[in-house]
């Protein structure tokens, strides 16, 4: 949801900003513009559109060398895609620069108190209400005691309601950028001689492994040779210099067409990275250091409750069957934005985990807080390191997926999934599940990645499939109990990647009213594993039949009499039920991704969304 992307140092500035503001696009996409201060004067490019617009934009031009400077791309949510919207905006004296990520929430009477005082305004966004701001507050230091960029941004921030992560530039501060948060993220990043800003870690990779994660409310000045960083909040700021732990090619898309399809044959070693260390055969069970509970603590969690949005949440439904089937703990799953406004009398041993790749998603976070404040534990199943609901969690586990930079999240859901697995391990050892029930989890864990190895073995089946059913203009995904948030994944997939309009359902609601929609050219999507429940699937199978809608099923390897219902058949291994959904959304991943290429979409940047969403 925008990407900021800021530098001072040696190099020129120019390419360091392109590169990193490509890196960030997956954030949002519709326009994007940087700003570079030489020689005392500020220069600013920017266009709708691309980054590669902006590139050819500033190739066009050109320029006398620069060695700082800041960039942005943008998602819109002020004022639609167009020049005079990208950022960077300046204030009214053309000398002050801001980026930012985020929404100004009061922006409004801000900018009619402004425009009453005189103050002209070039774009519809909140953001230029806010280098008004900032440039009105240094106009004033100017003339009282504050003196500093940090102090003109520190007094404009106080006065505004709602999110932000920015960085500044002054003509009159040559080699300083000023940058901020509260809400959405900024990393700054150290190198030789060096600094950077960036709202995502990754971005920084081919320049430092060195960074430090801004929290909420602190203020940081970078200059090539320091940096300091003071809290609006606190006296002092404490902050901590961490090591990325990637290798510098992790956020690279290498010999893949998409970082998607990258990203789905990565989960072999996605799910050996979840499980890695947590394993423990000895005692039948599952060892997850990071929950920070004791295990009276863990025996006397009454509910659990998660929370999150789009993929994360269902993921999160799949966890929560697992608990309750295998744990024996009542678990249960909200949307985080329905459950921040609610007010459910819950037990006190009620435990919430916040689900969430980015660990940015503002209304995950939002529900966090509202669970923290009423006195619950909560913890985070987070994949960015350092992000602000893996800090603001009690405790919890990270997915060690790796960068996701595909839009459609597809790695980091079969890692979650995982973790729910440990967890169910874990919580059900301590109660019922039996020692030999535990082993069998153990040594399906242990089998996964290979077993998904062998589907993606067959992505030229998936794919022909795919390409078959592309030009549906709607299509069903059918599943029942562990299939059923399948079934919505699968469809979510398809959505977002294709735009084909898809939807998922628990495969016996189908006679309660979506039959209505089975004609031939709709196609069915069934999950029909062969368990408890797969006699219940054929009998759907053949109520679509009846209609004349086609039917893909996916289907156990081994099972023939499968074929005498579906049209076609996609076959993944067997494993233990609960971890039976991780392997039967692969084949739906590159459905989806094969569908959205046969119709030539942009897969790693489908149209209006974005990666992180840090508004509510
Ligand atoms: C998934 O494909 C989506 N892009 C989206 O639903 C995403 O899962 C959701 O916004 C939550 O993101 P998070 O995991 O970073 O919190």
């Amino acid at each position: 949801m925008c990407g900021i992307i800021a530098y001072v140092g040696h190099r020129e500035v120019r390419p360091v900003l392109l590169d990193g503001l490509s890196r960030l696009e997956y954030r949002g996409y519709d326009s994007a513009g940087l700003a570079t201060l030489a020689d005392g004067k500020l220069d600013i490019l920017k266009k709708v559109g691309r980054i590669a617009e902006l590139t050819r934009h500033v190739a066009s031009k050109p320029r006398t060398p620069a060695f700082q400077g800041i960039s942005h791309t943008r998602w819109a949510t002020h004022g639609e895609p167009s020049d005079a919207n990208a950022h960077p905006h300046a204030d009214g004296t053309g000398k002050l620069v801001v980026v930012h990520n985020g929404v100004i929430e009061n922006f409004q009477p801000l900018k009619r108190k402004l425009e009453a005082e005189g103050h002209l305004f070039a774009s519809a966004t909140d953001t230029e209400v806010l280098a008004h701001l900032i440039g009105k507050a240094y106009q004033a230091g100017m003339e009282g005691s504050a003196r500093r960029l940090s102090d003109a941004v520190r007094t404009a921030l106080s006065g505004i309601k709602g999110t932000y992560g920015v960085a500044v530039m002054h003509e009159d501060f040559p080699g300083l950028i000023v940058g901020a948060r509260r809400g959405s993220p900024l990393v700054l990043g150290i190198g030789e001689g060096e600094m950077f800003l960036s709202s995502d870690a990754t971005a920084l990779l081919p320049y430092t492994h060195k960074v430090v994660y801004l929290k909420d409310f602190d203020v940081t000045e970078i200059r090539a040779d320091r940096f300091q960083i003071e809290s609006m909040t606190h006296d002092t700021a404490d902050y901590q210099v961490e090591e990325l732990d990637y290798a510098p090619d992790a956020a690279e898309r290498g010999a893949f067409a998409h970082y998607m399809l990258k990203e789905i044959h990565e989960q072999p070693q996605t799910l050996e990275n979840a499980v890695r260390g947590r394993l423990n055969g000895e005692e039948s069970s599952a060892q997850l250091g990071g929950l920070n509970l004791t295990p009276a603590e863990l025996r006397d969690i009454d509910r659990v409750i998660v929370l999150g949005c789009g993929t994360a949440l269902h993921a999160g439904m799949v966890g929560a069957q697992m608990l309750e089937n295998m744990a024996f703990v009542a678990a249960e799953t909200d949307f985080a934005s329905e459950f921040r406004f609610k007010n459910r009398p819950l037990p006190r041993n009620t435990i919430f985990f916040a689900v969430s790749q980015s660990g940015e998603t503002a209304d995950t976070l939002g529900a966090l807080r509202e669970a923290r404040r009423k006195g619950f534990r909560c913890l985070g199943i987070c994949n960015s390191v350092g992000s602000t609901i893996a800090r603001e969690s009690d405790g919890g586990m990270y997915m060690h997926a790796g960068p996701e930079i595909g839009v459609a999240a597809t790695k980091s859901f079969v890692s979650q999934v995982a973790l729910f697995g440990l967890l169910t391990l874990t919580l059900g050892r301590m109660r019922q599940m039996s020692a030999s029930t535990g082993s069998k989890i153990i040594r399906s864990f242990e089998k996964l990645p290979d077993q998904v190895r062998k589907i993606l073995a067959g992505e030229e089946h998936i794919a022909a499939i795919a390409r078959k059913y592309a030009q549906a203009n709607s299509m069903l995904f059918l599943g029942r109990q562990y299939n059923y948030p399948i079934a919505l994944e699968a469809a979510l997939k398809l959505k977002e990647i294709s735009y084909i309009h898809a939807a998922g359902f628990p495969a016996s609601e189908l006679k309660h009213g979506i039959i209505a929609l089975i004609d031939p050219a709709t196609p069915t999507v069934i999950l029909c594993p062969q368990d408890s429940l797969y006699e219940k699937n054929i009998s759907t199978m053949q109520e679509v039949r009846a209609r004349k809608g086609p039917i893909i099923a996916v289907a156990t390897e081994g099972d023939e009499e499968i074929r005498h219902h579906a049209d076609d058949v996609i076959y993944v291994p067997r494993t233990v039920e609960m971890l039976q959904p991780i392997l039967n959304i692969i084949p739906l991943q590159l459905f989806a991704y094969h569908a959205a290429v046969a119709l030539g979409r942009d897969v790693d940047k489908p149209r209006n969304l974005a990666k992180s969403v840090t508004v509510e």
